[in-house]
């Protein structure tokens, strides 16, 4: 069917339109039928290469054979049994595995949830339970979630908080240290300092430290624009939380599972040994499950039953997990991600150089944001460009997400199983898609 302009409505835009709520946003309205690997096909056969890998859900790349066998036999034995009513082994395995893994000393335990929202909430509890203190540190930029404690927790107010208040009470919100956008309008190399400071002076004049349970942060602020912070915030961070005793927590749900080319962000802190780590996205493999994993004594505080719902650890996004686990290391998934970013790094920020309204292009790992201005001295946010390249990439076959505040970064996130031959052909198609926007214009 055809519009007034000449356009073709797809059945699926047509279905979306009249059953679909308009609060869902769907960044490319194609519907896809098939993928494998970093490539997805829409019901014409048409063939995409995925840089979105769904926000950093698929960092072992779409329909891994293992993770589909072992959903596979899963689904075919046990699909389903709730771990508020009997055990099952996945369940068990994931959260003894998470526990070996995440980098945090002593006794550890993990709670298995659905979503990263969820993990977050968890968390929160768990922190308030342990420390009897009910305050909750974010960061401006932040993203946490949409359930409405993480929502209050997270940055941005549109469209996610706008209409929506009151959110729970005691959460504050202090400056988070972005290089690129100095909060404090400074030297970029002491924002981290500044922002450290007027955090130790809210304790005097926001929140008594004693009245705040835990910290959440992420190691690299994803849907914030892909903010990396300078290499003292965190460790300073952690220092500040241990001495007064606020518990430190750190969402790695984007950044973990070999996206930023280790394991963990915090990896590349070592002994930073934070009291919680939120782990989503990508452990399933496109599955729902996700995790909050930390030091036993926290973990065990919320009474018995507290914490958890129906799918929980479901056995089948479970059996995708643990595959999941075992992929990344095999494949040497964070050690691709640093190849993959370089090769992104290098051919971008050649570009950058030669177009001024590509203000930056930054990244760690195979994490990485273009960000577009109108100018490079104004600064003034360029959605409208973003949205220009996201529609030319995608009409050449790349599937690209945007990202930050004011939606003015387009974000890379491709599976890390992307062969060199596909991570070429995407990287020239959104070339293309950036210098035929920055020359045409507004
Ligand atoms: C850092 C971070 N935390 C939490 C979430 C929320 O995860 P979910 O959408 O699975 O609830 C996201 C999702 O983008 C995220 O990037």
């Amino acid at each position: 069917m055809a519009t007034q302009d000449g356009s073709v409505v797809t059945p699926q835009q047509r279905q979306f339109e009249q059953f679909v709520s308009k609060a869902i946003r769907v960044q490319h309205p194609i519907c896809m039928v098939k993928a494998r690997g970093a490539r997805m096909w829409d019901e014409s056969g048409r063939e995409y290469l995925d840089f979105a890998g769904s926000i950093s859900s698929l960092n072992v790349g779409h329909c891994h054979p293992r993770v589909v066998r072992a959903v596979q036999e899963q689904a075919e034995r046990l699909i389903h049994t709730t771990i508020n009513v009997t055990y099952h082994q996945g369940f068990l395995d994931l959260a003894e595995n998470l526990c070996r893994m995440v980098p945090i000393s002593g006794d550890k335990r993990a709670m298995l949830t659905n979503s990263g929202s969820e993990a977050v909430e968890a968390a929160v509890k768990a922190a308030r339970q342990f420390t009897g203190r009910s305050g909750v540190i974010t960061f401006t930029g932040g993203y946490h979630g949409k359930t409405f404690l993480a929502l209050g927790m997270t940055s941005q107010t549109h469209p996610y908080k706008s209409g929506l208040e009151p959110f729970p009470p005691e959460i504050h919100p202090f400056p988070y240290p972005d290089p690129d956008h100095c909060p404090f309008c400074k030297d970029p190399s002491t924002c981290s300092h500044d922002a450290l400071t007027l955090l130790e002076q809210g304790f005097s004049n926001v929140v008594p430290s004693e009245r705040v349970a835990a910290v959440v942060v992420e190691p690299v602020q994803g849907e914030g624009g892909i903010i990396v912070p300078p290499a003292d915030f965190l460790p300073r961070l952690r220092e500040i939380c241990r001495s007064r005793g606020i518990l430190f927590i750190v969402d790695e749900i984007q950044t973990g599972l070999g996206r930023v080319g280790k394991m963990f962000a915090i990896d590349y802190y070592p002994g930073l040994d934070p009291d919680i780590v939120l782990i989503g996205k990508s452990l399933g493999a496109g599955l729902p499950i996700s995790a909050a994993v930390g030091r036993a004594a926290i973990m065990d505080a919320p009474e018995s039953g507290s914490i958890g719902s129906t799918f929980s650890g479901n056995p089948v996004a479970a059996a995708a997990a643990l595959q999941v686990l075992q992929i990344v290391d095999e494949e040497n998934l964070p050690e691709r991600a640093m190849e993959i970013g370089a090769i992104c790094m290098e051919r971008l920020s050649r570009l950058a150089t030669q177009h001024p309204r590509i203000s930056s292009v930054r990244g760690l790992g195979a994490m990485i944001g273009i960000e577009l201005v109108r100018d490079r001295k104004s600064r003034e946010p360029w959605k409208e460009g973003v949205q220009h390249v996201l529609a030319k990439a995608q009409s050449r076959g790349l599937i690209l997400p945007i990202a930050g505040i004011w939606e003015n970064v387009v974000r890379l996130l491709m599976p890390l199983v992307i062969t060199p031959e596909e991570l070429d052909r995407g990287l020239a198609i959104l070339e293309e898609a950036l210098v035929e926007t920055l020359s045409e214009g507004d």
